[in-house]
């Protein structure tokens, strides 16, 4: 899901590092950190932005990070990407000073959030760059009206993952910048990354939606009414006029939220 997410978001992304590179200025972009990188979607987008770096790349996952090394020979990059694999919540590993620091979907994971950004500000150099990305919702992709079911099944859906959000990831939806700006960060951008991608959709994001709402289909298995969970099932077949790959009234709405920040003490 995440490297679909990552084949989605291309261009956003893109537009994304060349708005970092475009405020790093004069200073060189080399040691990137990127923080609870999961399959690589930041650490990949910025070593094509950035073709002097290497990127430490931490995750707490093993399989993420196997996954990371698996997508880094294909693409020729292993030696450009150093897979660390550490959990933040039992403290900061070593790791080179940094020019530029990413934690994309990765802040809200943490026990304590205020104690990494200390530790991520005692590791970025005076002057470089922390980027900080957070999405408070899984993105959407189906009509109110589906045909079949009562209307309003995703709107219920996410109703559900919110709660469960809440109480599972504490910090998911904080108050970012007042964090950031107390663990001693000067935002220098906040901006919305949207994608929108009308129907009829390209397979990729097809595949996309079937991999999300999968997994929201599995998230909330005990928690789901029998007819939206019913709903669902006929949406994830594979084929039949409900199937998603068939219908041609899908989309992809979502949006994150992106604070670039500078270490300015
Ligand atoms: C939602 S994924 C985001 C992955 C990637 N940054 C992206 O934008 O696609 C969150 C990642 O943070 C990692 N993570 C969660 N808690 C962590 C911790 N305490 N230390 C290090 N990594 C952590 C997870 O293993 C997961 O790979």
């Amino acid at each position: 899901m995440l490297d679909l997410d990552a084949e989605v978001a291309a261009t956003q992304l893109a537009e994304l590092t060349t708005r970092a590179a475009h405020l790093a200025g004069d200073h060189p972009i080399r040691d990137i950190l990127d923080i609870g990188a999961g399959t690589g979607t930041g650490t990949f987008a910025l070593l094509r932005r950035f073709p002097e770096a290497t990127v430490t790349a931490i995750d707490t996952s093993d399989e993420m990070l196997s996954h990371l090394r698996a997508s880094a020979a294909r693409h020729n990059l292993a030696d450009r990407i150093h897979p660390l694999r550490a959990d933040l919540d039992e403290g900061w590993p070593t790791t080179p000073r940094a020019d530029l620091i990413w934690a994309s979907s990765s802040m809200h994971h943490m026990a304590d959030p205020d104690r990494v950004l200390r530790d991520i500000h005692t590791t970025l150099r005076p002057g470089g760059l922390l980027t900080v990305i957070e999405m408070e919702r899984m993105p959407r992709f189906l009509p109110d009206d589906l045909g079949f079911g009562t209307p309003g099944m995703e709107a219920r859906c996410h109703s559900l993952l919110d709660e469960a959000r809440t109480a599972h990831l504490p910090h998911i939806g904080s108050d970012w910048p007042s964090r950031l700006t107390a663990a001693g960060f000067t935002i220098l951008e906040s901006r919305d990354l949207t994608v929108d991608i009308p129907s009829p959709l390209p397979e990729t994001a097809i595949r996309y939606a079937h991999a999300t709402l999968s997994r929201i289909r599995s998230a909330l298995a005990d928690q789901l009414s029998p007819e939206d969970a019913a709903t669902l099932d006929a949406l994830l077949t594979m084929e039949g006029p409900q199937a998603l790959r068939t219908r041609t009234d899908l989309r992809v709405h979502s949006t994150r939220s992106v604070w670039i920040t500078t270490r300015t003490r």
